[in-house]
């Protein structure tokens, strides 16, 4: 199905308030979008609003945590009360925690980077399929990492009670993420596409704020050296994997920067992706069949 131009779409962004979100929202403004912004902080949401309006898009800022159930579906009913379908859904909001924190959910408890990264994204498209499945063609673009080659996942046990490695946490989630977008992209009907996207090593976002030790000072000193990409490049390229023509027909793709590549080999694997699928269903008392 031939992509629309985003003048007018409806773009539903998670984490658009900062780093690399914050970005993409802008260019999305300037190409005439509506764009839905999540975050928690009221005056970053509010000040990223003011500047995609002054870009020339409009849309709204929803406050919003996403380590709260109750806050994503309020997310989806802010969007469902303004719009009558959605374009793109961008799953861009991540957090990395220093130390575990653990969250009760309907299906039991789950560490919070887990929750945040990848049970809320899951709610969230949950939420929202029947709005993309009525504007087609529509995308879902999950914001991954590299980093995911190095997760491990517990299935049966998702409050990750060995010892806590921040790195680890994140690096989990991010799998997570690839995994539920190639897994929703085999489930979605026609018309409505899933890609997972990373960005590169971004080191001037305020995604490493609270990493403290070896790394975060490494982190410091590459950001202020230019290693890396840079957060403007890693933005453009989220609107580029959102919105580009080009990628109709790579739905269930995996994009590093605007390269299509391979993910992690377990990414393949059919078996781990649904018990991902429905391990999230329980945790959030869906119904595994919801697509
Ligand atoms: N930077 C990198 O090197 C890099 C590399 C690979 C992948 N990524 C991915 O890129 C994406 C964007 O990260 P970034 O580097 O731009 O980091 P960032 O500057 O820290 O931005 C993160 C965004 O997520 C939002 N967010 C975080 N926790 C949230 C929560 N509980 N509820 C609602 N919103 C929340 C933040 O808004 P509030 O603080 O207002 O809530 C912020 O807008 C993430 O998915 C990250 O995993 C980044």
């Amino acid at each position: 199905m031939e992509w629309k131009t985003l003048d007018g779409a409806v773009v539903v962004l998670t984490g658009g308030t900062s780093g690399i979100g914050r970005v993409a929202a802008e260019r999305f403004g300037e190409l005439g979008a509506e764009v839905v912004l999540v975050g928690r902080d009221r005056n970053r949401g509010v000040a990223t609003l003011e500047a995609v309006r002054e870009k020339g898009g409009d849309g709204l800022f929803v406050r919003a945590d996403l380590g709260r159930l109750d806050a994503v579906r309020g997310v989806a009913e802010a969007v469902e009360e303004r719009y009558d379908g959605v374009d793109v859904l961008a799953l861009n909001a991540a957090l990395s925690l220093p130390e575990r924190e653990v969250t009760e959910v309907p299906g039991g408890r789950v560490e919070r980077v887990l929750l945040v990264n990848h049970l809320a994204p899951y709610l969230l498209t949950h939420e929202l399929v029947g709005h993309l499945e009525s504007t087609p063609p529509s995308r879902v673009v999950v914001t991954a990492s590299g980093v995911h080659t190095r997760g491990e996942l517990r299935l049966d046990d998702p409050t990750y009670t060995e010892e806590y490695d921040a790195l680890g946490a994140y690096a989990r989630s991010k799998l997570a993420n690839v995994l539920f977008s190639t897994e929703l992209a085999e489930r979605l009907p026609a018309g409505v596409d899933a890609l997972a996207y990373h960005p590169g090593f971004v080191p001037g976002t305020s995604l490493y704020r609270e990493t403290g030790g070896a790394f975060g000072l490494a982190v410091r000193v590459a950001s202020l050296l230019g290693v890396g990409r840079s957060v403007e490049q890693a933005g453009l390229d989220l609107v580029y994997a959102a919105g580009a023509p080009e990628l109709a027909d790579a739905s269930g793709g995996y994009l590093v920067g605007r390269d299509l590549e391979a993910p992690d080999s377990r990414v393949g694997n059919d078996t781990l992706r649904e018990r991902l699928w429905d391990e999230s269903a329980r945790l959030l008392d869906l119904d595994p069949d919801w697509l």
